[in-house]
């Protein structure tokens, strides 16, 4: 299985620091924030992974990253020109993704799971990640029938339950069709969330639930927080 790491966007919520640098190349403790979404992939048996960044400090990644092979890995790399949204990114992936499933994770999400068992059972449909967290409202949130996702609802004022969908995600070719048919949300941009809810629809979104911490790390406070359990995993 081929992996997807989406590090578009602006990081318009981590100015100045993006100021210098992309947001995903910002240190989480010791090493940039990207290190911990590409060593999720590679803990999980992927070795073949396409990076989408922003324009903006594009050739960083580049320069830190290069082929891949410092870490056994081989590396892709796509620009997004714009922050059109995470769907629009993993539309940027199609041909990389050569009609087989892959597996997506966002460049500022950090996980201490391990997806090596998701990774090898994944076949068909669309698999999401859930975590229970005390903010659900700064997320994507499941209304949930035991464990099975009726709806998902992009950052809810009242979030139907305690969880967040996490920023990783399984899908079968299906999804750039899907994707394709998507219009811009109110805040205009292709949504992810919008992609998973077409999964419910066709009774084709597996849900599971993620063990040990997460969190992402696109703003100051979460940022901290990360690093603080970085700086204890040590
Ligand atoms: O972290 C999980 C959450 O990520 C989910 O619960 C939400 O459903 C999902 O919409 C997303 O919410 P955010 O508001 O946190 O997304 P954000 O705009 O911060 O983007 C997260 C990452 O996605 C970013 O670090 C890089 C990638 N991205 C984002 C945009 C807008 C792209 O690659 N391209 C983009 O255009």
């Amino acid at each position: 299985m081929k992996g997807i790491i989406l590090a578009g966007g602006t990081g318009s919520r981590l100015r100045p620091l993006t100021q210098i640098t992309n947001k995903h190349l910002i240190p989480v403790y010791d090493r940039p924030m990207i290190s911990y979404p590409l060593q999720t992939l590679i803990k999980g048996g992927i070795t073949e992974i396409l990076i989408v960044s922003g324009r903006e400090h594009a050739g960083h990644f580049i320069e830190f990253l290069g082929s891949g092979k410092d870490h056994g890995v081989k590396l892709t790399y796509r620009v997004q020109d714009e922050a059109g949204g995470i769907a629009q990114a993993l539309l940027l992936a199609e041909d990389f993704a050569d009609r087989r499933p892959v597996t997506v994770i966002l460049g500022d999400n950090i996980f201490e799971d391990n997806f090596k068992r998701a990774v090898s059972s994944f076949r068909k449909g669309a698999r999401v990640f859930l975590k229970k967290v005390p903010d659900p409202q700064r997320f994507g949130v499941p209304e949930l029938k035991g464990r099975t996702i009726t709806k998902i609802i992009e950052k809810p004022d009242k979030p139907p339950t305690q969880y967040a969908v996490t920023g990783l995600y399984q899908y079968d070719a299906e999804v750039f069709r899907i994707i394709r048919k998507l219009k811009p949300s109110a805040r205009g941009e292709l949504e992810i969330t919008d992609v998973n809810n077409a999964y419910v629809r066709r009774g084709k979104l597996q849900a599971e639930f993620v063990r040990g911490f997460w969190s992402d790390a696109g703003t100051f406070d979460s940022l901290a927080r990360t690093t603080q359990w970085a700086i204890k995993r040590k």
